[in-house]
């Protein structure tokens, strides 16, 4: 058996106080890079996706009960986290188009009969490619595109 000095175990203690003291700082080096990474926008999901309408692709599954007016025609959902309307047109095609009025806002609805939508707010009008028909707005609404899956009865939208 090994009999070690004092001065020796000192050495190994104060090795073991230098590990740690690296392992520390690596550790804390590893944080900071995830915070780093974490803070320059990169992995970060968008709060507001459909706020700009700028990356917009999700994909509705219409077996769910939260979509089912989207099975008759005439049928229409707001995708409120999303900002868009979705309407199954009486010829049963799908069309979506940004919710939200260019007037100030306010959730436009889809009226079936004339195939286009209404802000019940100030009564602006847009088509159903989104082309304002009836101001007050002057800007039209965001026409995004539309994909069925008749097998899988989901339908994508996306731009
Ligand atoms: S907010 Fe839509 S017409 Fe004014």
């Amino acid at each position: 058996m090994e009999i070690q000095t004092k001065d020796e175990i000192q050495a190994k203690t104060i090795d073991r106080k230098d590990f740690m003291k690296q392992v520390g700082l690596g550790f804390g080096a590893i944080m900071l890079m995830n915070c780093l990474q974490s803070c320059d926008g990169g992995e970060i999901p968008d709060p507001n996706p459909g706020g700009g309408n700028g990356n917009i692709d999700f994909t509705i599954d219409l077996n769910q009960m939260a979509n089912s007016s989207l099975r008759t025609k005439g049928g229409f959902k707001v995708i409120s986290d999303q900002k868009v309307i979705v309407a199954r047109t009486l010829a049963d095609t799908f069309i979506a188009v940004s919710s939200a009025c260019t007037h100030q806002g306010t959730t436009v609805n889809y009226r079936p009969n004339s195939n286009d939508f209404l802000c019940p707010n100030h009564g602006s009008e847009f088509t159903a490619v989104g082309a304002v028909q009836k101001g007050p707005a002057t800007s039209p609404l965001t026409k995004f595109a539309t994909s069925f899956d008749e097998t899988a009865n989901t339908l994508r939208v996306f731009q």
